[in-house]
């Protein structure tokens, strides 16, 4: 993961930096360190845990200079230590970096046997390293970066910069994402255009296997066959208010709070004069669909499956990404991958989605970040419109997949004689009430909040659902245990017998999401097996199924009414609220939880 960025600037760059970082810390927050030239002097800052310990560094301690690069991290070799944080620096040179060196213990030996010195512990430092004894060689920076870059493999994005070198950035991807962002004599560097907003909004996306040599006068892109190359430089819109708290305590409040908006924008795109509105989606011969993601996006593919299965009668399977991308899986040639992810950076969907190849017919990209390597190298890419999630626990995300998965799956009935023209006109009826449904949802915050208290003290939380509810059940649990850091398991309802209701008592906290539809009775008897051993059971339905089945619960939570198809979309919010309201009780950084990172660039 990680973030990076780099500047060539016409002012002093270390505020320019941090501002950049402070847009790319969802990508790691380990440790922060910027590096500058200034009067060809190369200097640098690093302090350990968040941005701000770097900011306060950088007040007593200031950094200087018009050219310089940043980082911030998310460890993967070595500990979060000053002496293991970015920008690495080996004599004359400086870099940073984003993604895994998987050669690193092979070079290490090498430069071992050299005379080289090692600080720390980081794969990274062998890149400056190598570096350095190219230029110790003799040879310039653009040669010895050019050098260095051959020895490497492993997915990474670099940037480095020079002792020396007043206007100068060499800039290389493979494997993770980098964008180069041109100002007015300026030239930036960053892992994505988020970072480089406040600067520019004209930005050239390296391909694979590119690398760039950066000065204010422009960037010059080599292949990886180390070939000249031209790449299209567009213009990036972005909202910068979508990526402001806008009063909120936390953005995952905010983005929690977002989603009536946003899926009324996602359906507004996709479904236009009462007609499903997805050029290029046409499920005619089509006999099976891939579904692949990680996390939260595998569970709303999960959903997705019921609903191709249900709704469509098309066979579906789920993977995930990283099991699918090692796997031989047996894919044929009339069938459709699906690859689901918010960031569309994922480096195993990505890899999966490359896995996949042509052995699919048609590989699609629901994604939010449209210029993400997952959107661009997906034959087609839907975009889910939720505009910027800045929240590590994806929330908005997560329902505005489920919206584009559910039209996706409508589609293929449409496209395959299973439903008629009244039905899926109800269907999409019904998919328009949802922003309104969830603004009802949302009036469960003060609710959620009385009884979080509760589920703070928990050391286990179980959360139960059948059908399209049990992978809300596994979202439930999820969300819960990455922000709050309390043990949560979603189970499938009738699978608890088989095992997980020996874990039952009394301090145990059971939440069951059982909207009152076909499945609610069987699932109704399996909370029913919970109570009798003394489980805590919290039951969240609609009034009809709280008025049947809600005495004798530790609590209940009331939704409003919603189609069947669509529960789990509504029922997401309520989950969602949970986790963000226990989180608070328990005192935890719900936005940046432990360990955690908003896009996972490494396998
Ligand atoms: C959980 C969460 C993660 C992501 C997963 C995939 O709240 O956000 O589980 O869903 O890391 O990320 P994307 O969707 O960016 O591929």
């Amino acid at each position: 993961m990680c973030g990076i960025v780099g500047v060539l600037g016409n002012h002093e760059v270390a505020p320019l930096l941090v501002e950049a970082l402070k847009r790319l810390e969802y990508r790691g927050y380990d440790s922060a360190g910027i590096a500058t030239v200034n009067g060809g002097r190369l200097d640098r800052r690093r302090a350990v845990g968040k941005l701000v310990n770097l900011s306060d560094l950088l007040v007593h301690d200031p950094l200087a200079g018009k050219s310089g690069i940043g980082h911030t991290r998310w460890a993967t070799h070595g500990a979060a230590t000053v002496t293991n944080a970015h920008p690495h620096r080996a004599g004359p040179v400086a870099v940073v970096h984003n993604g895994i060196i998987e050669n690193f213990r092979d070079l290490r030996a090498e430069l071992a046997e050299a005379g080289f010195a090692f600080e720390t512990q980081t794969d990274t430092e062998t890149v400056a390293l190598l570096t350095q004894m190219h230029m110790a060689r003799g040879l310039g920076p653009r040669e010895a970066a050019a050098e260095t870059l051959a020895r490497l493999t492993g997915a990474f994005a670099l940037c480095f910069l020079f002792e020396g070198e007043d206007d100068l950035l060499i800039a290389a991807r493979r494997g993770s994402p980098l964008a180069i962002g041109h100002g007015d004599g300026e030239m930036f560097v960053g892992s994505d255009a988020i970072a480089l907003a406040p600067m520019t909004d004209a930005i050239t996306y390296l391909e694979e296997g590119d690398w760039a040599v950066v000065t204010r006068a422009g960037a010059e892109i080599f292949d990886s066959h180390g070939r000249r190359v031209n790449r299209a430089t567009t213009r990036i819109q972005i909202d910068a208010a979508r990526i402001e708290k806008a009063g909120y305590k936390h953005f995952m409040a905010k983005e929690i709070a977002e989603q009536p908006v946003v899926l009324a924008d996602a359906l507004r795109h996709y479904v236009q004069d009462g007609r499903i509105n997805l050029p290029g989606v046409d499920f005619t011969g089509v006999d099976r669909v891939t579904l692949v993601a990680c996390g939260t996006a595998s569970y709303a593919c999960h959903v997705a499956k019921y609903w191709f299965e249900q709704i469509a009668g098309l066979p579906a399977d789920v993977d995930i990404a990283s099991e699918f991308r090692y796997r031989e899986p047996v894919l044929s040639p009339t069938s459709w991958a699906v690859f689901v992810s918010q960031s569309g950076e994922t480096a195993d969907t990505l890899a999966a989605l490359r896995h996949a190849g042509d052995a699919v017919a048609r590989t699609l990209a629901v994604v939010n970040v449209p210029t993400s390597s997952i959107a661009r190298e997906a034959n087609l890419a839907l975009p889910i419109l939720a505009g910027i999630e800045v929240g590590v626990a994806s929330t908005k995300a997560f329902t505005c997949q489920l919206t584009v998965l559910a039209l996706l799956a409508l589609k293929a009935a449409q496209d395959r004689g299973r439903i008629d023209a009244a039905e899926l006109g109800r269907r999409l009826d019904a998919l328009a009430t949802l922003p309104g449904l969830m603004n009802h949802a949302l009036r469960l915050a003060d609710d959620i909040r009385d009884l979080a208290g509760e589920l703070a003290e928990a050391q286990d939380i179980l959360f139960l659902g059948r059908g399209p509810m049990y992978p809300l059940a596994l979202e439930g649990a999820l969300k819960l245990k990455e922000i709050s850091y309390i043990h949560a398991e979603g189970y499938a309802s009738g699978e608890l017998k088989h095992g997980p209701i020996a874990l039952i008592d009394n301090r145990v906290p059971v939440i069951v999401m059982a909207p009152r539809d076909a499945l609610f009775d069987k699932t109704v008897s399996n909370m029913q097996e919970v109570m009798a051993r003394h489980g805590k059971v919290l039951l969240i339905s609609d009034a009809r199924g709280i008025e049947e089945a809600g005495a004798g619960c530790w609590r209940t939570l009331a939704l409003p009414q919603v189609a069947d198809f669509l529960a789990p979309i509504l029922y997401a919010v309520p989950a969602q609220l949970l986790a963000y309201h226990t989180a608070i009780a328990k005192g935890t950084d719900v936005d940046q939880p432990r360990n955690l990172a908003k896009s996972v660039t490494v396998e």
